[in-house]
């Protein structure tokens, strides 16, 4: 029998390399792979022609055979990658992208600037070894008047000054109600400060919101005076303010202290001598406090002979306000990004 397999291996060689030549995708070339390089493809079909092949010529029809395989596969190979890359390059170019138009910037928040003063005011009385309390903003209107010797015909206590919920559940008008939820579960020596909302019947302006913050403190232990509630204050001022301040006490009337006083401090600005910040008086009207009524101690649980407190109240947006310079309590709570970003 004769067979001419040196002349059908060139004539697959010669038509493989022309349609491997002119296939457009990876699915045809992997088609291709099949047909001429597969187990059944068309060169392992002339590999097994050699058995019919005389001795001598084996060998070198054999080598024939091996280096076409592998001429076909590297050409196989060669076109895949070329495939590829146009591949990529035409997805590169559709989807190309215009570095010199204008990005999408994304916006960080920033602290509220009455988080900045609360948190700045924690880390200092904290520092003096106060702790940090919470309670409820719907309270009952005992922790927030009886108890705090308020009596039930005060004025604070009319429809036209709080929000009543019930009869007697009412949205706290003071964080002092802390105050009295606190001295009833805890003996002293008490140390704490007690940060919160707090709401009052008022309408908008520059001064005035129906909803606020307060910053109560209180401490109760033996011998406490208002010498100790002096340094207290001079020392929180001093370190809020990384200056020098002068308190001033004015005689005052809260309910659940005795005596009481509203503080001044001398202008953190100008030190005393007059200024814009201070309106020319060297002094700012800073807070309220007092030393602890005996009867608030009594109702508390407190014996008032061994016993004596000091207690004071914040306004966190005074503080704020008079801090940063704002002139409007509106401005906190607008949330204008323009007002916020800011601080
Ligand atoms: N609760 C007072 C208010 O809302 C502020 C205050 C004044 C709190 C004197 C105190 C204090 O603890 O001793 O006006």
């Amino acid at each position: 029998m004769k067979v001419d397999l040196g002349g059908d291996l060139e004539k697959i060689r010669t038509e493989a390399k022309k349609e491997i030549e002119s296939a457009k995708s990876l699915k045809e070339l992997e088609e291709l792979r099949v047909r001429y390089l597969g187990k059944k493809g068309e060169i392992t079909s002339v590999l097994r022609g050699l058995a019919l092949l005389a001795d001598d010529v084996r060998p070198v029809i054999g080598n024939l055979v091996n280096s076409v395989r592998a001429e076909l596969e590297s050409s196989l190979n060669q076109k895949v990658l070329k495939i590829k890359g146009s591949e990529l390059e035409n997805s590169l170019k559709s989807e190309s992208l215009d570095v010199t138009l204008p990005g999408k910037s994304r916006k960080t928040g920033t602290k509220h600037p009455l988080r900045t003063t609360l948190d700045a005011m924690k880390e200092i009385f904290v520092g003096m070894g106060f702790s940090v309390v919470s309670g409820p903003e719907i309270e009952w209107d005992v922790y927030n008047f009886d108890m705090l010797n308020i009596p039930k015909n005060h004025l604070a206590r009319n429809e036209s000054d709080t929000f009543f919920i019930t009869d007697d559940l009412i949205l706290r008008t003071q964080t002092s109600s802390v105050q009295a939820r606190h001295m009833q579960l805890h003996k002293p020596p008490i140390r704490i400060i007690s940060p919160g909302k707090v709401y009052r019947v008022d309408e908008i302006d520059s001064t005035h919101s129906p909803m606020f913050h307060q910053v109560e403190g209180l401490v109760v232990d033996k011998g406490v005076t208002m010498g100790n509630l002096k340094h207290t204050l001079e020392t929180f001022f001093e370190r809020f303010y990384g200056r020098e301040i002068r308190i001033r006490f004015r005689p005052h009337n809260f309910q659940f202290t005795e005596p009481s006083a509203e503080v001044d401090i001398s202008c953190f600005v100008c030190g005393g001598e007059g200024c814009r910040t201070c309106k020319n008086e060297g002094w700012i009207e800073a807070l309220g406090c007092g030393m602890v009524h005996a009867n608030v101690l009594s109702m508390c649980g407190i014996d008032p002979v061994e016993y004596s407190g000091f207690a004071f109240g914040f306004g966190l947006e005074r503080i704020a306000m008079q801090k940063f310079e704002i002139d409007s309590l509106r401005l906190f709570f607008e949330n204008d990004v323009r007002f916020l970003e800011q601080f």
